[in-house]
């Protein structure tokens, strides 16, 4: 194959800072490659296991690419997990694989004090379909795809402030797979797109509005929230991630005065397996609904500077 020979400058489509690489194999398509490893966040094996691989497959759709293939990895401490705990995670892993046509190609464990788990995962893309994190224009929308307030409800069950059979829905989104939600955002001819995760939805807009031409102005009112969100972080169930978001966005984020302490810590909440953040041209968004796929567009793309404003 010459175009394994392809100088690295060349054939590198996206380096690092996207949500995945991208590696131009020849005129038309290219490998889309990440990883992303988690610790425990509910207390089922098979459950926690689907949600990391849902979670680690997220980025290479984020990208606008297809996941092939997939590398286990795992963490753990064999005083602590036996057998049947380790075969659970993966059986649940498996499971979201094959719903999304993903072959597992090997992995490695190591040990380690705290359990961790998560997926290699490469893809592939058509050249002319990758969606960057960059590139929102004027005139778009942004569109979210799955409620905030994971890491809110997560926290609330290790603090034993909610049970396992009450976070059923936020368990469901965990487990929906961005597989539609990026055919969809290439179907409405979408400008830019990423995945909400560990930067929460202003991170991660940050990350897509950053040294652009462009300002994202997001209404905090139209932003879909899980259900009690609100009401745990009043009495102070917030998880830590979401005050070190909200620090890291200091000075970055024009934050207009209706919006309050509360709603930003929703708004800088981590998510794990979150929803896209995808700019769609307002002109589009019919198109962009008639998929079917679960959707609130909560801001718009202005001409601007790169700055982000929450109102
Ligand atoms: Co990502
Ligand atoms: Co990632």
């Amino acid at each position: 194959m010459a175009s394994i020979q392809k100088s690295p400058d060349d054939a590198v489509v996206v380096g690092p800072g996207d949500d995945a690489g991208v590696y131009l194999l020849d005129g038309r398509y290219a490998i889309v490659e990440t990883v992303d490893v988690i610790t425990p966040l509910v207390n089922d094996p098979v459950t926690f296991g689907s949600i990391s691989a849902a979670n680690s497959l997220s980025d290479v759709y984020a990208m606008g690419g297809r996941p092939l293939t997939a590398l286990a990895i795992m963490g753990f401490s064999p005083c602590d997990y036996g057998p049947p705990v380790i075969k659970d995670i993966l059986s649940g892993a498996l499971k979201v694989m094959k719903a999304a046509g993903v072959t597992l190609m090997g992995g490695h464990s190591f040990e380690d004090s705290e359990l961790k788990f998560g997926l290699s995962v490469t893809g592939t893309v058509d050249r002319d379909r990758i969606l960057r994190a960059g590139g929102a224009a004027p005139g778009d929308v942004l569109v979210l795809t799955k409620p905030l307030g994971i890491g809110v409800i997560t926290t609330a069950l290790k603090g034993r402030k909610i049970a396992d059979q009450e976070i059923e829905s936020t368990v469901r989104w965990m487990l929906t797979l961005n597989d539609r939600a990026s055919e969809a955002a290439i179907r409405a001819g979408a400008t830019a797109a990423t995945d909400v995760t560990g930067f929460g939805l202003l991170g991660h807009a940050y990350t897509m509005v950053k040294g652009s031409r462009v300002d994202f102005v997001i209404g905090h009112d139209a932003v879909p929230v899980l259900e009690r969100v609100r009401e745990f972080i009043a009495s102070g169930i917030v998880p830590s991630g979401a005050y070190d978001n909200l620090k890291f966005l200091e000075g970055k984020v024009d934050f207009r005065k209706a919006v309050t302490e509360e709603e930003k810590l929703v708004l800088t909440d981590p998510q794990t397996s979150g929803g896209l953040l995808i700019a769609v041209p307002e002109s589009n968004i019919e198109r962009f609904a008639s998929t079917g796929v679960h959707f609130s567009v909560v801001g718009k793309v202005v001409r601007g500077s790169g700055r982000l404003v929450v109102q």
